[in-house]
């Protein structure tokens, strides 16, 4: 496939995807939506694909939806074509994605890497929900999805107050799961993606889907959804393997199936 605003290469069972409009700060519009939308579920659905990579340029992941595109729309139209909605073909993926974030991460920037499955930063990461300054509010899940990972108080901050936090903020909130120096972050977020491709791919589905799972559920039902999918894996060859390769004290050699 052509693409114009992101690069796609696969490394081994890594698909990565780069946002490539460097002279807006990979400002997402809606040529870039429909291009990660189509390169994830490329990807998705390649079962040679055990993880995916998202990541910008080291200035910025993206400083958020294009606001030069977005300006003169008026209501009736952003109503009927439910403007930002095909952003959330990102969350029936089922492979595990992760966002590796550099710069800017502001607006649906931030809004795009929390529809990751997580956030691996680098130390100069700048996280935002700046739209309060446009007159508007987020759009693409920020003030679901930064409330979750963050809890009230700093959500609401950042929505109200549209201030930035820092990689050292965001990661003691909990937004992101680790931080790196810049010049490390493709390098770690490339390894923990190709650990994850070595795992058994119907395990890190299962994975998660059950950490998904407990947004969407009570506790109970949660853990019940767990065990029941828990069961299921010892149906899968990579079960068999996984536990004899330790038996014997050898790597395991899984097969994704
Ligand atoms: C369109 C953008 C852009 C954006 C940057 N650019 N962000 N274009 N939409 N979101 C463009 C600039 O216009 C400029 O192009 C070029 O990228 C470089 O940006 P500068 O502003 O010159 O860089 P700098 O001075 O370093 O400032 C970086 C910045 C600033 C702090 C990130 O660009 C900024 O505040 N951007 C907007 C951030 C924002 O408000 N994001 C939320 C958007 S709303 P030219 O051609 O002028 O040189 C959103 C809504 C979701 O995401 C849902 C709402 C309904």
């Amino acid at each position: 496939t052509d693409f114009e605003t992101i690069l796609l290469e696969r490394k081994g069972r890594v698909g990565i995807i780069t946002l490539n409009r460097p002279k807006a700060l990979n400002a997402l519009n809606s040529q870039l939506m429909r291009e990660v939308v189509s390169a994830v579920e490329e990807l998705d659905a390649d079962r040679e694909i055990g993880a995916i990579l998202l990541t910008g340029s080291e200035r910025a992941f993206a400083a958020g939806a294009d606001i030069k595109e977005m300006a003169p729309k008026t209501f009736s139209e952003v109503y009927a074509e439910d403007f930002f909605s095909d952003w959330d073909r990102l969350s029936s993926a089922r492979t595990p994605i992760i966002a590796a974030v550099s710069g800017y991460a502001l607006g649906g920037g931030c809004e795009l890497a929390m529809l990751c499955d997580f956030i691996i930063a680098s130390d100069t990461a700048k996280f935002g929900q700046p739209e309060i300054k446009l007159g508007v509010i987020p759009g693409i899940g920020g003030s679901q999805r930064l409330t979750r990972a963050v809890g009230k108080a700093k959500a609401m901050d950042m929505c109200l107050t549209g201030r930035n936090m820092d990689a050292e903020e965001a990661e003691r909130a909990g937004l992101v799961s680790r931080v790196v120096p810049a010049a490390e972050l493709l390098e770690v977020a490339l390894d923990a993606a190709t650990t994850i491709a070595s795992m058994s791919l119907p395990a890190a589905i299962m994975a998660k889907e059950a950490v998904n799972r407990s947004f969407e559920t009570t506790l109970a039902e949660g853990v019940r959804f767990e065990r029941r999918v828990f069961h299921s894996t010892f149906a899968t060859a990579d079960q068999k393997e996984g536990m004899a390769a330790f038996v014997e004290k050898r790597a395991p050699e899984f097969k994704h199936g």
